[in-house]
């Protein structure tokens, strides 16, 4: 039985996610941690202290997640990031600790099945197209901007080549951010914010006389579950 510990287990992905290891035969529910709430635990040093814990899963947000995952991988506990908004820089150094510590560590933007073959679609499209612009769409209380989700996708496309502007005329925006945020290889990400979604995300190519759109939508947190519950059982196998 693995014993695992969901830190942000009353979010809205948090509360999917410790349903989910309650009612996995393989998976026990040791400890549920969140800064706000009653009945749990306020922090993952707090939480090991009392129970027994295999691996963390995290959902919390961009300011929390970079030292709970230190905290892990300093004390033999393994850890499944969904937390998004890691830096580069911040995800390198919990590679390296993860290596040196010999613990494992899984960081994903985004774990449904749809998702990622929508990363891996675009993928394939961008050997084919020189023009390429991604626009994200959640819910409005999502704290960071781009999704991690497109940030990813954009990585996967850069890739292909150096530049998805090819032959775009000089631009002048006369309302700064206009045409959104620009990423790896020159990809502009647009993030729009509002009630009535979950998460979407629409890769859309071009060229002369074609457009091609990869779009994926998620409606229930349902959809990540699958992923999350591979890679609690994968983080084991790292090392
Ligand atoms: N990887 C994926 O597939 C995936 C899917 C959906 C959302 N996400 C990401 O998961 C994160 C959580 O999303 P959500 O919609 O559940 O957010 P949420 O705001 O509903 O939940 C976050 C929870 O974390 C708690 N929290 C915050 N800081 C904490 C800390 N230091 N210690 C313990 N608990 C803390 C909050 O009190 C809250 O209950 C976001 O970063 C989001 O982008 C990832």
């Amino acid at each position: 039985m693995i014993k695992v510990a969901v830190c942000g287990a009353n979010g809205r992905m948090g509360k999917e996610v410790c349903q989910t290891v309650i009612d996995n035969p393989d998976t026990e529910l040791a400890a549920k941690i969140d800064i706000n709430g009653s009945g749990v635990y306020s922090s993952i040093k707090q939480a090991s202290e009392n129970v027994k814990i295999d691996v963390l899963v995290d959902f919390t947000q961009p300011d929390s997640i970079f030292e709970n995952a230190k905290f892990c991988l300093n004390n033999d506990i393994k850890i499944v990031i969904g937390t998004t908004g890691l830096s580069d820089s911040q995800i390198q150094e919990l590679k390296d600790l993860s290596l040196k510590n010999k613990t494992g560590c899984m960081i994903a933007p985004n774990f449904s099945t749809g998702a990622v073959l929508m990363m891996m679609f675009s993928q394939i499209a961008a050997k084919y197209f020189d023009n390429a612009e991604i626009i994200e769409l959640h819910h409005n209380q999502k704290k960071d901007a781009p999704s991690g989700t497109a940030i990813k996708t954009a990585l996967m496309m850069s890739e292909a080549k150096k530049t998805f502007k090819c032959g775009n005329c000089p631009e002048k925006e006369t309302i700064q951010g206009a045409r959104g945020g620009t990423s790896y290889s020159d990809i502009q990400i647009h993030s729009v914010r509002m009630p009535g979604f979950m998460a979407s995300q629409e890769v859309i190519f071009g060229s002369s006389g074609q457009v091609l759109k990869i779009r994926h939508d998620s409606s229930d947190r349902k959809c990540y579950m699958d992923g999350v519950m591979l890679a609690v059982k994968h983080v084991f196998d790292i090392y």
